[in-house]
């Protein structure tokens, strides 16, 4: 299957917002991704839920709401509306499972991240229930990072778990990805791809969208 591509949002103008939505849009992106960082879980603030409601106005594709946030269970009713899979940190939640419930009882789907320091096998009581895991290949924060090679080996373990246990939960990578190394993380494993930089910081959306799609072929 051709791996999935979705667009971070944290790197765009946003002084022209809607326009640079419809570019990616149009470049041919899978899925959308919003950065939600709250200066406590990581070292950044980012946005909340006005940049959220004015995306959802535009975008018809999956909207994936990615919560940097300490106590993610606070705030999860707030993203509800304007998100399609809500993924949380392992590491900043005491209770993964009601967060899981709650995004499931709300209809949305359930994710679950995890930084590049926190062990794969962590997340096992919680594989049969997520619909995605977003595996972190920078520390979370800011966008334009290098991509943590090591993530690589981490990809592949996950993988494998995933094959162990027979779930269908969907492998995503965060951070780092760019045209150069997208072929190698879809090699791993990778189902989808979130680039923030590598499009928004290119002269052709289009252009490094349809690259990093086209990484196995
Ligand atoms: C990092 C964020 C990523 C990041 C991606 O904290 O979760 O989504 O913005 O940006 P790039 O692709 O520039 O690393
Ligand atoms: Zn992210």
């Amino acid at each position: 299957m051709k791996v999935k591509v979705s667009a971070s949002v944290l790197d765009c103008d946003f002084l022209h917002l809607e326009d640079e939505l419809k570019a990616v849009v149009a470049g041919g992106i899978d899925a959308l991704h919003l950065d939600i960082m709250d200066g406590h879980f990581v070292p950044n603030l980012s946005f909340g839920v006005p940049i959220a409601r004015a995306v959802r106005r535009i975008i018809t594709l999956p909207i994936y709401s990615h919560l940097m946030v300490i106590h993610p269970e606070r705030i999860i009713d707030n993203f509800i509306p304007y998100s399609d899979f809500i993924v949380f940190h392992i590491e900043a939640s005491e209770d993964p499972d009601r967060c899981i419930k709650k995004i499931i009882a709300a209809n949305r789907k359930p994710g679950i991240s995890l930084n590049p320091d926190t062990a794969i096998e962590n997340l096992t009581p919680y594989l049969n229930l997520v619909d995605d895991v977003l595996i972190m290949s920078v520390y979370p924060g800011f966008g334009g990072q290098q991509f943590i090679p090591t993530t690589l080996d981490r990809i592949r373990r996950l993988r494998e778990l995933r094959n162990k246990l027979g779930l269908q939960f969907a492998i995503s990578v965060d951070g780092g990805i760019n045209t150069e190394n997208c072929r190698t993380i879809v090699e791993s494993g990778a189902d989808m791809l979130i680039a923030g930089s590598a499009i928004f910081r290119s002269s052709n959306y289009a252009a490094a969208i349809q690259k990093l799609k086209c990484s196995t072929s």
